[in-house]
């Protein structure tokens, strides 16, 4: 392990079918009045809100209502949730959702105390909060972007065509997290495998970056192998509950700064996705799977030594007789094969984006030079046709 770094986790976790019930101990620790956050209404389907309500009624806390939260949550209904805040003087958020309304959460506690323009301030300026931050706690519905356990908060800006993600410190992140497998089985397919890829990219933006032996390179490579190994089968039986629990966990530390530590990091695929998604509003986990093989293609020259490894230690392609490069496009040929298995998206086209967003994309792309290739503009927009 070069380098030197700190590692601490601000979020407590509770994870199981019995984890809801952790929700009355958690509830001591924050005041009277509690935002509850979530997104279009699954939770009212699935029964989800009906047990959260009913511990927070059992432990005589006011609920103020802030539902509505979409997927790729907008600053326009930032601005709502810090009103809302704002009116009930609120002493903690509690998003129960997927990573979009724990997101949104985390850019409400920032922005309740603060007197600037929350998108110039911590979008545009990454600037870090230097107001009260009101605690935030979530129930995670849907496994995927490791929300519930980092403090990365992403948020669009549909008049300004951008999607921008800002990670806050130890304040801002959730102060608990409650991980039940049952609550994620109500998924559609394709939310699913949209996460599935999400964390599995998580896991690639890391790891392919640096030649250094490192323990966060091994542990990813062991992440990586579960999540493909337990992704087919919960393809296969999506009520999978061992399936669907290993995915929940992987997902929480893919993203959770475990595996970061000691790494430059690539995301140069997130920087991507998140500009066609600015454009589209599409999943998030298809966007990145859109734009993933002409990016690691493209950059595969530069790096080719750890595509080799990628493909011997994630994807078992034999060494025998192949070069290092042959061995590194067989290592992507085995990720594409899987990813068509799950049905993802593999080409931006098919999530609504044309050629004449290219340019406009590419303007919004964050040019990270960390990975194996510091790319051009023309670069990005090439690899951006080449996923349309
Ligand atoms: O809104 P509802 O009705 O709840 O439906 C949601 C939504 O339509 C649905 N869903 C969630 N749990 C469900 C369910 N439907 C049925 N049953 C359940 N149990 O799924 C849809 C997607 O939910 P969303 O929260 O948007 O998905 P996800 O968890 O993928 O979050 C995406 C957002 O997180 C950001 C993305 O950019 C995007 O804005 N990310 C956050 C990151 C972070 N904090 O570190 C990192 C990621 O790279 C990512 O950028
Ligand atoms: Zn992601």
């Amino acid at each position: 392990m070069l380098g030197n770094f700190r590692y601490h986790n601000a979020t407590t976790l509770y994870f199981g079918e019995d984890s809801l019930q952790y929700l009355n101990d958690e509830l001591q620790k924050y005041g009277q009045t509690v935002q509850l956050i979530y997104g279009g209404g699954s939770i009212k389907k699935n029964g989800v809100y009906d047990a959260v309500t009913a511990i927070l009624k059992a432990n005589g806390k006011t609920i103020v209502e802030d539902g509505g939260v979409m997927p790729n949550p907008t600053v326009d209904k930032l601005r709502e949730g810090v009103a809302i805040a704002r009116a009930n003087q609120v002493d903690l958020l509690l998003a129960v959702g997927g990573g979009s309304c724990c997101d949104y959460a985390k850019a409400v506690s920032v922005s309740i105390y603060c007197d600037e323009d929350p998108w110039d301030k911590y979008f545009v300026r990454f600037e870090e909060p230097t107001c009260k931050v009101v605690p935030v706690g979530c129930v995670l519905t849907m496994a995927g972007t490791g929300s519930e356990m980092n403090g990365g908060s992403v948020i669009t800006n549909h008049q300004e065509k951008l999607k921008i993600g800002h990670v806050f410190g130890d304040d801002v992140m959730p102060k608990f997290s409650i991980l039940n497998p049952r609550f994620t089985m109500s998924l559609p397919k394709r939310q699913m495998v949209a996460g599935i890829y999400d964390i599995f990219n998580h896991i690639c933006e890391q790891y392919f970056s640096g030649e250094d032996d490192n323990v966060s390179d091994d542990l990813a490579e062991a992440l990586m192998r579960s999540v493909v190994r337990n992704s087919l089968v919960a393809n296969e039986d999506p009520q999978n509950y061992e399936a669907r629990s290993n995915i929940m966990w992987a997902a929480t530390w893919a993203l959770n700064t475990l595996i970061s530590r000691g790494k430059a990091g690539d995301w140069r695929v997130h920087m991507l996705g998140q500009a066609a998604g600015a454009y589209t509003d599409a999943t998030h986990g298809m966007t990145l799977a859109a734009v993933s093989l002409p990016y690691y293609r493209y950059i595969l020259p530069y790096g080719v030594k750890k595509f080799a490894r990628f493909a011997t230690r994630v994807w078992d392609v034999c060494p025998d007789g192949k070069t290092e490069g042959e061995l590194a496009e067989a290592g992507l040929a085995a990720m594409e094969n899987w990813m068509k298995t799950l049905g993802l998206a593999m080409d931006l086209r098919s999530l609504g984006a044309t050629e004449e967003m290219i340019e406009g994309i590419a303007d919004a792309t964050f040019n990270l030079d960390a990975g194996y290739k510091a790319l051009t503009r023309d670069e990005v927009v090439q690899i951006l046709k080449a996923s349309l």
